[in-house]
């Protein structure tokens, strides 16, 4: 195990597990992670990183509390939601969070679909995948890993792009990740939503995700649930935020966690000729998947 403590100059570091980059802190305990045990009323939400994690974690939560906002404002984003595989050296892990909580969990994995912890099938839990468009996701991943010093300095955004088109960022490929779970979502208890249809349409995904959690909540409730889950208001509440994770690990002056939470960002950053290289790739390793995204509204 490494010795590592956070000072705001050092980065963890990271190692190649089953494939996909992950933290090494994650290398380490992968056992116990790949044999983790889930309870049938876990309801687990899985993204590759930056696809609206967040924002899906706050919405899924007030529809369980049935829109109650103080409740949910009881403790911080990490607290709430056990991240499965991922442990900071001073704040802790997913699973000794996990192991601790009460029924019903929400939690939280970025894995890809292949190396999800066998159990969550075998007890048939509802899952809930949310992706986002590449070029997006993308850039948000550039920012976060900025900021973040438990994921690898990004270096310049020309590098990035490759390291990203690569597939060598942590959790992996995008293109596997979401045509893995995509794969997947027919074959068992998966509802499979899009960023951009949160963002075009907050209430009606509310309603999908509200069916699938099995709740009946009024209009009123749908309606309140979508506003204190807007980007404005969730960007100025301190438990969905990150702002309490120290500022040695997360330094939201280099860039905030809550940064844009926009469709089509990515055109302020992509030259033309990153598009184009973009999009040949894109359509080859999207060629075998009848999945489409929205780049723009
Ligand atoms: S993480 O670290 O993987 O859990 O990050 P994740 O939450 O998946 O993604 C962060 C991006 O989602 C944006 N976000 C939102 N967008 C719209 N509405 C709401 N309410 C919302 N909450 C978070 C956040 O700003 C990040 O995207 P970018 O493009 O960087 O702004």
């Amino acid at each position: 195990m490494e010795d590592f403590t956070f000072d705001g100059t050092k980065r963890l570091s990271v190692n190649y597990m089953k494939g996909i980059l992950q933290p090494t802190v994650t290398c380490d305990i992968w056992d116990e992670i790949w044999n983790f045990q889930a309870k049938p009323d876990d309801l687990l939400i899985s993204t590759y990183p930056k696809a609206g994690t967040t924002w899906t974690q706050e919405i899924v939560e007030l529809i369980q509390n049935e829109g109650d906002v103080e409740k949910s404002k009881r403790a911080p984003t990490h607290q709430r939601f056990p991240f499965l595989e991922w442990k900071i050296p001073s704040l802790g892990s997913g699973l000794e969070q996990a192991h601790a909580m009460p029924s019903p969990r929400i939690l939280k994995t970025h894995l890809p679909f292949h190396l999800l912890p066998p159990s969550f099938l075998e007890k048939n839990c509802k899952i809930i995948y949310v992706a986002r468009n590449p070029k997006d996701n993308m850039v948000s991943y550039y920012h976060f890993q900025r900021m973040n010093k438990a994921l690898p300095d990004p270096g310049t955004w020309e590098e990035y792009f490759e390291t990203f088109l690569a597939g060598k960022v942590c959790w992996g490929s995008w293109h596997e990740h979401v045509k893995g779970w995509w794969e997947a979502k027919d074959k068992h208890r998966i509802l499979y939503l899009f960023y951009e249809d949160m963002k075009k349409n907050p209430k009606h995904e509310v309603q999908k995700l509200t069916e699938f959690i099995e709740k009946k909540l009024d209009d009123k409730v749908l309606d309140k649930i979508v506003h204190y889950t807007s980007f404005d208001v969730m960007k100025q509440n301190s438990m969905a935020n990150y702002s309490s994770i120290p500022a040695e690990i997360m330094d939201h002056s280099i860039s905030p966690f809550m940064r844009k939470g926009a469709v089509g960002d990515w055109k302020k950053h992509f030259t033309v000729a990153q598009n184009e290289r973009f999009d040949e790739d894109y359509k080859k390793k999207m060629a075998d998947t009848r999945l489409t995204f929205h780049f723009q509204f």
